[in-house]
Formats: structure tokens, sequence, C-alpha cells
């Protein structure tokens, strides 16, 4: 019979890259719970219109790598490529909003998206997010990424490096473009790749933060975002650059960072790393002002971010299983039951541990009690048996060994 095997760009996640999972998962819980962030689970399906009115009809995310599919009676649905949009539809759904109040959610789970996949990108892959309703102010900015800097530092990644800057808003964002399109018509346009030459019409912006060689040496003078900003942008984004000094967060400003998302305006920021190949991205996101509104709600500012978990898990190294307290070998297959109700006691006090019923030799046993890197092995042999003991041997280097009572 032929085996059916995983689609492309999916992965299985066996227990030990699962425990990473779930680390960074409870780091997420406990760090995101300490800034008032309540967990937000939303549908992974949502009706297509949703991503395209949000992310942005030209971007790459809605243009080329959207799971969508018509459901049984013809209505367009996507799984969801990123998190931020489906909670914004929840909120606005959900009439949440309340003049001065501020609501801040996280989701963790999958997200879709049909890319080519390779090291650090998946086809399904999984982003722990954050987004915060309510608040306009600079120190918004700048509390979101001492958050998104305290739970990469608490999941052991303290070196990593933030680049920031800032998109600008409906002001100012025109006449940026206007001198950018201008640029454009002083390039051989032709010699921009493919997507750059779709990107020039229909999303200026992205050509900057293209990677292709020609591109970036075309581009190389290209006028820049942060010299257009409008004097209130101006002031927000330096107000965050100060809180962010302040507080002892060191960052890039990278004024060609745009991001592929089209809801963006102001602050934005992605987190990189050199030490997972040519997929820097660990984290990214920023300020969304517009969004909200544009899906029906009133006009509140959001902001936000997403981590990828998989490229996370490139960086985490070490074992993030729980540890095995406890091996009890069964030498003596006679004594099974014994050895199988003397390790549920030890689990119902508390202690986590494998019963390894008699297929195995002792040495066997030993070695998988050694693998196990358990502080304490029970043997269960004949002499145990008849004497209704257990043999205790301490597994540290020189450790001893002692009989004791079984007393079950
Ligand atoms: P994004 O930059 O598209 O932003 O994705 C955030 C992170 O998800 C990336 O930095 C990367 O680590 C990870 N990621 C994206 N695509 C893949 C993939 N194919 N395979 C593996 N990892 C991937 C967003 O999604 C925004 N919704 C973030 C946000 C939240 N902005 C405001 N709020």
């Amino acid at each position: 019979m032929s085996k059916v095997q995983k689609i492309k760009g999916v992965a299985d996640l066996y227990p030990e890259e699962s425990a990473k999972y779930a680390f960074m998962e409870a780091t997420a819980r406990k760090i995101f719970g300490g800034y008032g962030f309540g967990e937000l689970r939303t549908p992974i399906l949502e009706k297509t219109e949703l991503f395209c009115r949000s992310i942005g009809e030209e971007t790459d995310v809605v243009q080329k790598e959207m799971y969508t599919f018509p459901d049984r009676k013809g209505r367009s649905l996507t799984m969801r490529p990123e998190a931020t949009a489906g909670v914004v539809r929840s909120y606005v759904e959900n009439k949440i909003y309340q003049p001065g109040k501020v609501s801040k959610y996280f989701t963790i789970g999958p997200m879709f998206r049909y890319e080519r996949p390779q090291a650090g990108r998946m086809r399904q892959f999984h982003q722990i997010n954050a987004e915060a309703f309510g608040s306009p102010e600079p120190q918004a900015d700048a509390e979101i990424l001492l958050m998104l800097s305290a739970f990469l530092s608490e999941i052991g990644l303290e070196k990593l490096s933030i680049e920031l800057n800032s998109l600008g808003c409906p002001e100012c964002r025109p006449v940026y473009k206007k001198a950018l399109d201008d640029f454009f018509n002083t390039i051989d346009k032709e010699q921009l790749c493919d997507d750059c030459r779709r990107r020039v019409d229909t999303n200026p912006l992205r050509v900057l933060d293209c990677k292709v060689g020609k591109c970036k040496e075309l581009t190389a003078d290209a006028p820049s975002i942060p010299d257009h900003l409008c004097q209130d942008c101006r002031d927000h984004f330096d107000a965050v650059l100060e809180v962010l000094q302040k507080a002892g967060l060191s960052y890039t400003l990278n004024p060609r960072l745009v991001r592929g998302l089209d809801y963006y305006q102001r602050t934005t920021f992605e987190v990189t790393s050199g030490d997972i190949g040519s997929q820097t991205a660990v984290a990214g996101g920023g300020r969304y002002d517009g969004l909200i509104h544009s899906l029906g709600g009133a006009k509140v500012p959001g902001i936000g971010f997403a981590c990828g978990m998989e490229r996370l898990a490139m960086l985490l190294d070490g074992n993030y299983d729980r540890k095995m307290d406890f091996y009890v070998a069964v030498v003596d297959e006679r004594s099974s039951n014994d050895a199988l109700l003397f390790a549920e006691k030890l689990r119902r006090e508390g202690q986590c541990g494998e019963v390894g019923f008699a297929a195995k030799s002792m040495k066997a046993q030993l070695r998988y009690a050694n693998k196990l890197e358990v502080g304490k092995c029970y043997i269960f042999g004949s002499e145990e048996f008849e004497n209704r003991t257990v043999t205790v041997k301490d597994m540290a280097e020189g450790g001893e060994q002692t009989t004791i009572p079984l007393d079950i």
C-alpha cells in the first residue's frame, strides 16, 4: 500500500520540538499577562474579504500567498495568513470599543501562507501575536517593544537586533509617495526584478526593501521615508525613541524598513537574527491607526507585533521537555504489577517517571534511565521480588545503591 505523506511546507512537531513551542507559549502567557494582555482565540477561517481589505490587495500575501477556496456554498474563505486582521474583525464585530478604554489581546496559533518553503519559511507556521487598541501615545509604542523584548529575554534570546522605522501617516505618505514616484522616473525601471516592476505602480514603498541586489543598487539613492515625515509623525517617532533610550532598549534605525502588510502607519519594527539563515526576521510589527476604522469600527488606534515561532525555535537549544525524576526498571517480570503501582504512588506525590516492563535487560534499562537523566532508578529484580523490597540506585556520579522495603 502506498503511504500518504504530509503536504509541502508543513511539519509534524514531535515532543522534543513541540516542548519548545509549549515553553514559548507559557512564557508569552506569563510575560504578556504581566502587561495586562488577555488571550483571544479567533478562528483560523475567515472571509477572504477581511484579508484583502486589511493586509492590502496589492501585497504579496494577498496576491500570491493566501490559501483561499470556496466553501460548499461557494463563499470565498481564507485560512488566516496572519492574526491581526481577525483580532480587529472580532474587536469591531463584538463592539468592544468604549471611549478612553484600552483593550489588549494576545493570540497564539497556526497561520498559513503559500510561500516557497525553506529553512524558517513554512506554509503552515505559528505566531505569537499581541495587539493593543486605544492608545495613540508614543509610550504605547515603547511599551509594546519593551514587552516584546522582555518576552525574548525570558526565553533566553538576548542578542537580537531591533530595527525601527516610521512610515508616516495619511498626511505625509502621499508627499513621500510623490517624491518616490519622481525618483522612479529617473531610473531604468526595466532593470528592476519582476516583482518590483509591478510594485513601482501598485505598492511603491515595497520596492525599497526588496532583497534583490540589482533593485537595491538601483534604489540606493531613493528618497528616505523619515526625511518626509510630517511634524506630528516626526514628534511621535522622536518621543518613541526617547522613551526607548531611557528604558535602555537598544535599536537600529532602518529607514528602508517597510513591512509586507499595508495597514501600518508611523512606528514599524522588526526583530532580526543573523543565526537562522536567509529568513532573518523573528518578529515584526507596528502601529496601524487606520485599520480598525477601515474595517467598520470607530477611529481607534492600534499597535502590535507577531513573533514567528518556527524561527524562534531554531534559536532555542537545550531540552525543554519535562524532566523525569525516576525510572523503574523491571528485571523480574513477576514484579510488573508492583512496579506499576510503585511508580503510580510516586507520580501521585508529584514526581515524574517511567516504568520499563521486563522486555529489556537490566543493562539496557539502566542505559535508558541514564538517557532520561533521572535522579533515581528503582530496580525490581528477583531477589527484590522474593524479599518484597526495591533497590534504589542514585544515578548521580558515584551514587549509592540502597535497598528499601516495598511499601505500596
Ligand atoms: P509578519 O512580519 O508578516 O507580520 O509576520 C511576523 C513574523 O512571522 C515574521 O517576522 C516571521 O518570524 C514569521 N513568519 C512570517 N511568515 C512566515 C513563514 N512563512 N514561515 C515561518 N515564519 C513566518 C505579521 O504577521 C503581522 N500580523 C504582525 C503584527 C501584529 N503587526 C501588528 N500586529
